[in-house]
């Protein structure tokens, strides 16, 4: 599939800059407390990499993996776990790792499906955040950058399956992925 790959959204400069500041608040609050960080697969894996090493406490990491887009740039409002959580979390305190929230309708479904394993708290953070489009009653406890509501990829974030290892966040020309064709 062809697409040319727009403007920087976000500098690579701005994303570790707000890496480091989430890192360092997250390691305040949970000081002393029994802490399992949970990363959302596959979008979330650069982010939670990068989080994780800014975090200095000693915690568990898990990963859950759900279904999102396909190839397409609209949300569905469905929600399929590919992939569950392997661990235990009754009584321990949940942090969620997400890469972006556009709707809000997968991170709100992935709190209710944890919140039935009776864990002590849930808490969310994403590295990015476009609350234009938002349907879920839903805003992360832990916020990162805020962007326009246009469709990105970059940093973990993918169009088609392509780009997530990119180091900036783009915007995606997909005009000229019909004229290019
Ligand atoms: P939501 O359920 O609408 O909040 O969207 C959840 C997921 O859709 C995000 O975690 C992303 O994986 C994906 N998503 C939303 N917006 C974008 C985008 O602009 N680019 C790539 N993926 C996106
Ligand atoms: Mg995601």
């Amino acid at each position: 599939m062809l697409f040319n790959l727009g403007k920087v959204v976000v500098t690579k400069e701005q994303i570790a800059a707000k890496v480091r500041e989430l890192g360092a608040k997250i390691t305040e609050d949970f000081k002393g407390k029994d802490l399992v960080v949970i990363g959302v697969l596959k979008g979330g894996f650069i982010f939670l990499a990068d989080l994780v090493r800014e975090i200095r406490l000693k915690f568990s990491i898990d990963f859950i993996a759900v279904s999102s887009y396909g190839s397409g740039m609209s949300s569905s409002g469905a929600v399929k776990i590919l992939k569950d959580i392997d661990m235990v979390i009754e009584g321990k305190h949940v942090l969620l790792v997400e890469d972006l929230i556009d709707t809000g309708l997968t991170l709100n479904y992935l709190k209710a499906l944890l919140a039935t394993r009776k864990p002590a708290d849930i808490k969310t953070c994403t590295i990015l955040d476009k609350p234009a489009k938002r349907r879920a009653n839903i805003m992360p406890d832990y916020k990162g950058i805020e962007i326009p509501d246009v469709f990105v990829v970059g940093y973990g974030l993918d169009y088609a399956g392509k780009c997530r290892n990119l180091p900036e966040v783009y915007s995606i020309n997909t005009t000229l992925t019909q004229i290019k064709r």
